[in-house]
C-alpha cells in the first residue's frame, strides 16, 4: 500500500504522515528531507546554487541514507549525519532553488520510487511531499492533500518564533515566499485525481491521523 500525503510547508504533513505510518505499521518517507540533503551538500561544497548542472551532478553523486522507520528517523549524506543541519533556517531559505532544478527532481524521484518499491513487501509506506500523488506515485491507493490556512501554519512554526530566531513578520514573509517559490513547479499542490483534501486548520494532529487511518482502511478493503 502507498499513502501519499502532499501539502505546503507548515500544513502539519510531517507529524501527520509519521503518525499515520506508526498507527498502521507502515514505513515512512520524508521526500523533503532528500531535497534538503542535496541542498546541504551543495552548500557544503560551496557550489553556485544557480549552476543547475553542477547541482544536478551533486544530486546524482550524493550517497544518501534515509531511514524509513517512523520511530527512528535519520538522514546521512556522504557519511555525515545531517538530520539537524537540514532544518536550519539558512538552509530552508535556499532549498527551493534546488527543488526547482528539474534534473535534481528527476534523480530524487528515481530514488524515491526505488524506496517505495522496496517498502512494498513490508506492507507499504506513507510518503510525504509535494508531488507524490501527481508525479512520484500516482498509483497510490490513498492520496491526501493536507492544507491549513496561513495563520495556522505560522502558529505551528511558533517554536522558531518563541526561540527568537525570527520575528512574526519574517516568518510570514518566509512562508509566503516559499509558497511562491514552490508554486513555480507546476505539479505542486495540484489536487490529483481521486485525492482527498483535508483542511487541518481546526483539527488536532490526532484527528487528522484518525481521519487518514480510516480512509486507508477503506482504501484497503476496496482493493
Ligand atoms: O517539506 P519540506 O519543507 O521539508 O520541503 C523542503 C523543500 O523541498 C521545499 O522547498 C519543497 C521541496 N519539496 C519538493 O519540491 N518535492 C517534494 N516531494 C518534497 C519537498
Amino acid at each position: 500500500m502507498i499513502i501519499a500525503v502532499d501539502g505546503p510547508s507548515g500544513s502539519g504533513k510531517s507529524s501527520t504522515a509519521r503518525g499515520v505510518a506508526t498507527r498502521l505499521g507502515l514505513r515512512y518517507l520524508d521526500t523533503g528531507a532528500m531535497y534538503r540533503a542535496v541542498t546541504w551538500s551543495a552548500v557544503e561544497r560551496g557550489l553556485d546554487l544557480d549552476d543547475t548542472e553542477a547541482v544536478a551532478e551533486r544530486a546524482r553523486e550524493l550517497r544518501l541514507e534515509l531511514s524509513t522507520d517512523p520511530a527512528d528517523q535519520f538522514v546521512v549524506a556522504d557519511g555525515t549525519d545531517v538530520a539537524a543541519a537540514i532544518r536550519e533556517p539558512e538552509l530552508s531559505a535556499v532549498v527551493s532553488k534546488i527543488a526547482t532544478n528539474l534534473e535534481v527532481r528527476k534523480e530524487l524521484i528515481r530514488r524515491q520510487r526505488a524506496i517505495i518499491d522496496a517498502a512494498q513487501p513490508t506492507g507499504g509506506i506513507v510518503v510525504e511531499g509535494r508531488d507524490i500523488a501527481t508525479v512520484v506515485a500516482p498509483q497510490a491507493e490513498l492520496k491526501v492533500l493536507l492544507t491549513a490556512d496561513q495563520d495556522a501554519r505560522m502558529a505551528r512554526r511558533g517554536a522558531e518564533l518563541a526561540a527568537g530566531s525570527v520575528t512574526a513578520e519574517q516568518l510570514r514573509d518566509q512562508i509566503v515566499r516559499r509558497d511562491a517559490d514552490d508554486a513555480t513547479v507546476s505539479e505542486f499542490q495540484v489536487a490529483s485525481d481521486g485525492a482527498v483534501t483535508i483542511d487541518s486548520t481546526y483539527l488536532s494532529l490526532d484527528e487528522v491521523i484518525d481521519a487518514i487511518s480510516r480512509l486507508a482502511k477503506e482504501a484497503e478493503t476496496r482493493d
